[in-house]
């Protein structure tokens, strides 16, 4: 019902504006007053955590981006390997698992069957299993030696958003809380963080309520057959994620890639008015990554690409090449992600409205996926 929906049209309108609020409920009371990690309910004790030698991420769909972005910060935090697999192929390869792995579990609902059955694979293994869940009390967390819940509430609309952005926060306090308790020479970088997130949902605001030339734009490329996404580090599963959005709810041709694969073959689809959204990562930083974006904006502007550039406020570059520029806040570069992908959300819904899409109910498609 309109009550139900908080007074929009649409569940992923509500959930999309839920978003600041998810995220802070996601940190609530999990960093304390002096500035570090309380991740107690995380019931797997320090002595195992300080023994973990590998990390494994399993999950499908939008929580593996979320997934995929965690990788980077588990390494990055840590130095532990992590790596990121579609829960999907997982147990079929024969994975290399036992007691010194930590095997991540992510789900918003935590009924996905094939996430289910990779953590039963990985216990049966030895390994211990840490799920990432929206859902209290479903199978995935009560299959798991512990559990670390994302705040979001309920997600209703079969195209996640609020879920994916707390699956986020739960990754980083995880890659954090790893790095806190391992004590890694990133405890300084690690401090300065974890002080940033508590900012980060008035950032997720700020995004929101620029959105309006994002959805005219949308409106504006609603009879286009492609659009193609490019991302680089952490834009790269951002990248993604707005493809994943656009097919499940426009029903369009949308694909993501590396921006550095670009020159390996995608860039033979670049025609004359292509639209092609890029994800730019921080000037500051990890510089050189913002150059090579910022070259390969050029090679397909000059190729006839529509360029629709998200980059960060005040990043002057990327001004001349950008046919539209959508603007997000100055985050650390690992938390970008928390920021840039809310106005592709919002440009697939808009354009999933504008081509009369069914928003909440997208065909084919289940909330959650119980068969494999
Ligand atoms: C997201 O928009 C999708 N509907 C889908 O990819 C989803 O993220 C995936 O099926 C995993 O679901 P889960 O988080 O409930 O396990």
């Amino acid at each position: 019902s309109a009550a139900e929906k908080g007074g929009y049209d649409y569940f992923m309108l509500k959930e999309i504006a839920e978003q600041p609020k998810a995220v802070a409920d996601t940190l609530l009371g999990r960093i304390d007053a002096s500035g570090s990690l309380t991740l107690d309910e995380v019931r797997i004790p320090v002595s195992v955590l300080r023994e973990v030698d590998k990390v494994v991420i399993v999950a499908c769909g939008t929580a593996y981006h979320a997934g995929m972005i965690a990788k980077l910060a588990i390494e990055h935090w840590t130095r532990i390997p992590c790596e990121t697999e579609l829960a999907s192929e997982f147990r079929y390869r024969d994975p290399i698992l036992d007691q010194r792995t930590l095997v991540v579990a992510i789900s918003q609902s935590g009924e996905t069957m094939d996430t289910l059955m990779a953590l039963r694979h990985a216990r049966e293994q030895g390994a211990k299993v840490l799920a990432i869940c929206n859902t209290n009390g479903s199978t995935i967390p009560r299959e798991s030696d512990a559990v670390l819940y994302t705040h979001a509430g309920p997600e209703v609309a079969v195209a996640s958003t609020k879920a994916f952005l707390t699956q986020l926060v739960a990754c980083y306090l995880v890659a954090l809380y790893l790095g806190q308790v391992r004590g890694t020479k990133w405890g300084d970088e690690i401090e300065a963080v974890i002080r940033e997130l508590s900012d980060i949902a008035a950032a997720v605001d700020t995004v929101l309520e620029t959105m309006e030339p994002v959805r005219e734009l949308a409106r504006s490329l609603a009879d286009k057959n492609t659009v193609l996404f490019l991302g680089r580090h952490v834009g790269y599963p951002v990248a993604l994620e707005g493809a994943l959005k656009l097919k499940e709810l426009a029903y369009m041709h949308a694909e993501g890639f590396a921006a550095g694969e670009l020159k390996h073959g995608p860039i033979a689809l670049i025609e004359k008015d292509l639209p092609v959204v890029v994800v730019v990562p921080s000037p500051r930083g990890r510089s050189v990554l913002h150059d090579k974006i910022v070259s390969n904006i050029q090679e397909i502007r000059a190729r006839g690409a529509r360029t629709i550039v998200i980059a960060e406020e005040g990043d002057e570059a990327v001004v001349p090449y950008a046919d539209h520029l959508i603007r997000i806040p100055v985050t650390p570069t690992l938390l970008q992600p928390l920021v840039a992908t809310v106005p592709l959300q919002v440009f697939a819904c808009e354009l999933a409205t504008a081509r009369g899409n069914e928003v909440d109910q997208p065909r084919n498609l289940a909330k959650s996926v119980t068969v494999e």
